[in-house]
């Protein structure tokens, strides 16, 4: 993982896109932990830059979902969505970058660093070894806390929107009525269905615990980032800022 790569290929990307107020989005996520949080705790890209990683990922992976980037009138810039060789959805490419490098946005101020006694195997020693534990200082979800993140500096698109909000699928849903409501959502939007496959790809296929799978690595040699290396990344603030200026969703 080439930590100061994804950061600045997620910048470009993100400034790449014709949005009012992406600056300020922006630098709220420099300020945040976004570039220095895990993915998860335990499950794939446990380690610091993890979350930036994994958002990259989602990026690489919808773009192979979607087709390539067509200009159906000059300047446009669209991937389809195809099913069984039908356009399912025309999707601009801006959309394509919001909603990967952002649905997992509500991770930030969410992770915490602890410590346990591991017993070193070779030595037989007890060793204090650094893990990841929840620690959640916006306690609002997930998708529709993303979304509401987003909102607060950027306007989304509905299809945008829609794809943020129920970006974990059926994965994320326990009761019928829900279920109903997400396949109707699903039906009116593609795209939730082409970032949840993406996000899925991304965290099964890409990525290991600590690393992306080797085959899906865009820097060969360079060190993966351990949460040993935290010592090496930047101060944070404590606290998350508090939500004052929401524009409403529609
Ligand atoms: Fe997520
Ligand atoms: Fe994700």
């Amino acid at each position: 993982m080439d930590y100061m790569e994804n950061i600045n290929r997620f910048e470009a990307l993100l400034t790449s896109v014709n949005r009012p107020g992406m600056d300020k989005l922006l630098a709220f996520i420099q300020k945040s932990d976004f570039y220095t949080a895990p993915a998860s705790t335990k499950y794939h890209l446990s380690c610091n830059g993890g979350l930036l990683q994994h958002s990259l990922n989602v990026f690489d992976a919808l773009e192979s979902v979607l087709g390539p980037i067509e200009a159906p009138k000059p300047g446009e810039r669209i991937r389809y969505y195809k099913v069984a060789w039908n356009n399912v959805a025309a999707i601009e490419q801006d959309s394509v970058i919001i909603v990967s490098l952002l649905h997992d946005i509500c991770k930030t101020y969410f992770y915490a660093k602890s410590t346990r006694n591991v017993k070193n195997e070779q030595t037989g020693k007890w060793e204090k070894a650094p893990y990841y534990t929840v620690d959640d200082k916006m306690p609002l979800g997930h998708g529709a806390k993303s979304a509401m993140i987003i909102k607060q500096y950027i306007d989304l698109t509905t299809p945008e929107m829609y794809a943020i909000w129920w970006h974990m699928g059926y994965t994320d849903v326990t009761d019928p009525t829900t279920a109903a409501t997400l396949s109707e959502a699903i039906t009116r939007y593609p795209l939730i269905l082409a970032l949840h496959t993406a996000d899925m790809m991304a965290a099964r296929f890409m990525e290991s615990e600590t690393e992306n799978k080797a085959e899906f690595r865009r820097t060969n040699g360079s060190a993966a980032f351990y949460a040993s290396d935290y010592a090496d990344m930047p101060t944070l603030p404590d606290e998350p800022p508090i939500f004052e200026e929401a524009t409403p969703l529609c």
